[in-house]
C-alpha cells in the first residue's frame, strides 16, 4: 500500500473474543488477522495508557530516524499549516510523551490524542473523534518496517495526524467527520464515509499559493509517496468532489493513482456540513469508479 497503512475501517472479524466485551478489533482494509497490539489493558472506549516508560532506546532511535526523514522533505511538499504545527511540537528527539503534546493541543483547538492498542472498531473510532480525542497507536513499527507498516502505528498516527489537528477548520472537520460516522453507520453508509476519509485526511492534497501539497496523512508519513503525490507525471489529480469521491474504490497496496485536490480546509468543511443522507442514497445508485478511472466531469487539478 502506501507506504502506511490504511486507515478506514473496513468489516471486522472476529478476533479478540471475551477481550473488551466481545468487541472485535476492526482491520482496515486487510482480510481477518487480528491486528497487531496488546489489547489486554484497553478500556471499554479502546483507549489505554501510553506507557510510554516502556519504550526502548532503539525504539526512540528509530522513531528519530522516521521523523528526522519526513521533516527533511516537508519544504514544497507539505502544506503550510503542517509545517507550522511540527515547528511547535518539538517531537524531534523521541516518541512523544501524548500527556505533554496534549497541554498543547487542548489550548489550541481542543482536541486531546489519546493513545490506543492498535486499530479499533469503527464505532469506537468515530464515537472519539466526535468526542474530539484522536486515538494514537502506541506501539512503534520495527526497523525492518520502516519503509512499509501493515497497520498505522504510533509514527505514522502522530506525525501524520496530529499537526493539523493544531488547525482550527481541520480540528472541526475532523470531529464532524466522527459525527458523520456514528450516522453513517446508522444509514450503512459506512463504506462511503470511508472513501472520504480516504481521500481527504488520509491522501488529500491542497492547492496553495506555493503550488500544489500534501495535507493527508498518509502522504505526510510516507518516505516516498509524499513526493510522488504532489510531483509524479502518473497519478491523477482531481478537483475536489464529494460525490465522485463516495464513489471511488482505493487502493491499499500502492500509491493511488488517483488524489483529489482541495483549494482550503474551508471548502472541505462546508462542502461536509450538509446532510449526507440523501447523497448517500444518490451515491449507492451510481456505479462505483475504479480506483484509477477517470471520470466525465473531472476537473483537473
Ligand atoms: N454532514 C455529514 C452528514 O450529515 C457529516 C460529515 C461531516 C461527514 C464532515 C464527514 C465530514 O452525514
Ligand atoms: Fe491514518
Amino acid at each position: 500500500m502506501s507506504q502506511q497503512a490504511a486507515e478506514p475501517p473496513s468489516p471486522a472479524a472476529s478476533f479478540h473474543d471475551g477481550v473488551n466485551r466481545g468487541v472485535a478489533p476492526v482491520t482496515y482494509g486487510e482480510g481477518n488477522r487480528p491486528p497487531r497490539g496488546d489489547y489486554a489493558d484497553a478500556r471499554s472506549d479502546y483507549t489505554c495508557e501510553q506507557h510510554w516508560e516502556r519504550h526502548t532506546e532503539a525504539e526512540h532511535a528509530l522513531y528519530r530516524q522516521l521523523y528526522e526523514r519526513q521533516v527533511a522533505q516537508l519544504d514544497g511538499l507539505a502544506c503550510e499549516a503542517f509545517i507550522a504545527a511540527v515547528r511547535g511540537l518539538d517531537a524531534a528527539q523521541q516518541i512523544p510523551r501524548f500527556d505533554a503534546v496534549n497541554e498543547r493541543l487542548l489550548a489550541a483547538t481542543g482536541w486531546r490524542i489519546e493513545a490506543v492498542p492498535g486499530l479499533i472498531p469503527e464505532e469506537a473510532f468515530f464515537r472519539l473523534l466526535s468526542e474530539r480525542r484522536f486515538p494514537v497507536t502506541r506501539w512503534l513499527r520495527r526497523l525492518d518496517e520502516i519503509d512499509y507498516v501493515v497497520e498505522p502505528d504510533v509514527f505514522h498516527d502522530f506525525f501524520g495526524h496530529v499537526p493539523l489537528l493544531f488547525n482550527p477548520v481541520f480540528a472541526d472537520y475532523m470531529q464532524a467527520y466522527g459525527a458523520g460516522g456514528l450516522k453513517a453507520s446508522r444509514l450503512q453508509a459506512c463504506e462511503q464515509l470511508a472513501r472520504l476519509y480516504w481521500y481527504t485526511v488520509e491522501f488529500g492534497l491542497i492547492r496553495e499559493a506555493g503550488g500544489l501539497r500534501a495535507y493527508g496523512a498518509g502522504l505526510l508519513s510516507s518516505a516516498g509517496e509524499l513526493r510522488h503525490s504532489v510531483n509524479a507525471q502518473g497519478p491523477q489529480r482531481v478537483g475536489f468532489d464529494l460525490e465522485r469521491m463516495m464513489r471511488t474504490r482505493y487502493r491499499i497496496d500502492s500509491y493511488q493513482p488517483t488524489y483529489f485536490v482541495i483549494d482550503s480546509f474551508a471548502q472541505l468543511f462546508d462542502a461536509t456540513a450538509q446532510d449526507f443522507t440523501p447523497i448517500y442514497q444518490r451515491v449507492a445508485q451510481q456505479p462505483e469508479l475504479a480506483a484509477d478511472e477517470a471520470a466525465p466531469g473531472d476537473r483537473p487539478a
